[in-house]
């Protein structure tokens, strides 16, 4: 089954809105290492057995084109699986690509390659399964009816048609978590990802997106309907806004290495994401509170997620706290909250800094 879908919301946002600041190219992180990204599989992190290794887009071989299956084609299959092709003869460039999975479908996007007819998407299930192509079209986004599974790996492929043959670009891997940097900005499965490993540039952001917003409304309508009252003590944070908090905080404890704890350096805090905010009284006192208890059982529901869980501070860089929610989509908010994982246990990333 194979169909092309509008972009979801979320991932139009997450791609889109730069609120009309222009994107500075690089923070010192990703978008210098795109190039290398693409050609290059790196491991990001120590991982243990029940966590995610986190890989790179990766430029492998092309997937086999199918043929009838006779003992002599088999042969030839197994040889092309193990052989690592480029891209074929005057093939367009290749394709660098976001996944953002769901429960039921994947959406892939993409910048045009110039030159090129169109694009093959294609999934791999599993480490030493074959390539299905799934969608064949010339928009430069799909959707496609596979869900999330960790196992899976997708490729999306430019090509032209030369002499009746069509000539593809080569295969750039995504596996999961299907980390993707563009504009010095992060995506892990689609979602913004700002932590201390992970940067936002100095100019992104003018605001909580409307899909927060409107979370945000149903969240406390809910709340409100089990007697919680719900409000957001500081949602949207700048860049300068940041950097003056943190330094505040730095100035009052007299260490940078104490305000690391629970404040973020400017240009790494999730409130500069438009996703993020800080509910009620934000601070140690609301720990404990039947609002926070009410906001750590039911936030998911509206696509929320308690960011900085109790106990896992070395693995989100920062102190717990009951008060900072990030919205991340009701599917995702679901696949974490029933994982009891933290984003960067679930997606197998670092949070620190690097100097
Ligand atoms: N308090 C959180 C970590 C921030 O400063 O973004
Ligand atoms: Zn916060």
């Amino acid at each position: 089954m194979k169909r092309t879908k509008l972009i979801p919301a979320l991932l139009a946002l997450a791609v889109l809105s730069g609120c009309g600041n222009s994107i500075s190219e690089n923070t010192g992180e990703p978008a210098a290492t795109l190039q290398e990204q693409q050609t290059v599989s790196q491991k990001h992190t120590e991982s243990t057995p029940d966590e995610p290794e986190v890989t790179k887009q990766t430029t492998t071989s092309a997937p086999a084109e199918p043929e009838p299956e006779t003992t002599t084609t088999k042969k030839k299959a197994k040889k092309k699986k193990t052989q690592k092709t480029k891209a074929d003869k005057n093939a367009p460039g290749n394709v660098h690509f976001m996944v953002n999975t769901s429960s039921d479908s994947t959406t892939l996007t993409w910048d045009g390659v110039e030159g090129a007819e169109g694009y093959s998407v294609s999934v791999k299930k599993g480490k030493n399964a074959e390539w299905e192509e799934l969608a064949v079209t010339e928009d430069t986004q799909c959707t496609v009816d596979v869900g999330f599974n960790k196992k899976y790996s997708f490729s999306v492929r430019a090509f032209v048609t030369r002499d009746g043959k069509k000539a593809y670009s080569a295969v750039n891997e995504l596996k999961f978590p299907y980390l993707y940097q563009k504009d010095g900005i992060t995506y892990v499965d689609g979602m913004m990802i700002v932590n201390k490993t992970y940067p936002l540039p100095a100019d992104y952001g003018c605001g909580l997106t409307e899909d927060t917003e409107q979370a945000f409304y149903e969240l406390s309508q809910g709340a409100a309907n089990d007697g919680i009252s719900l409000w957001i003590t500081s949602g949207f944070r700048s860049y300068d806004e940041q950097n003056w908090t943190y330094w505040g905080y730095v100035e009052r404890d007299g260490s940078t290495e104490s305000a690391d704890h629970y404040s973020a350096r400017a240009g790494h805090s999730e409130h500069q994401s438009g996703y993020a905010m800080d509910l009620n009284f934000a601070g140690m006192a609301f720990n404990g509170t039947p609002e926070a208890q009410w906001i750590e059982e039911n936030c998911f529901k509206y696509g929320f997620i308690l960011r900085y869980p109790e106990g896992k501070e070395d693995k989100t860089g920062y102190n717990y706290e009951s008060w900072h929610i990030r919205y991340v989509g009701l599917d995702r908010a679901k696949r974490l909250h029933d994982s009891g994982l933290t984003v960067e246990e679930f997606y197998g990333l670092t949070s620190e800094y690097s100097d």
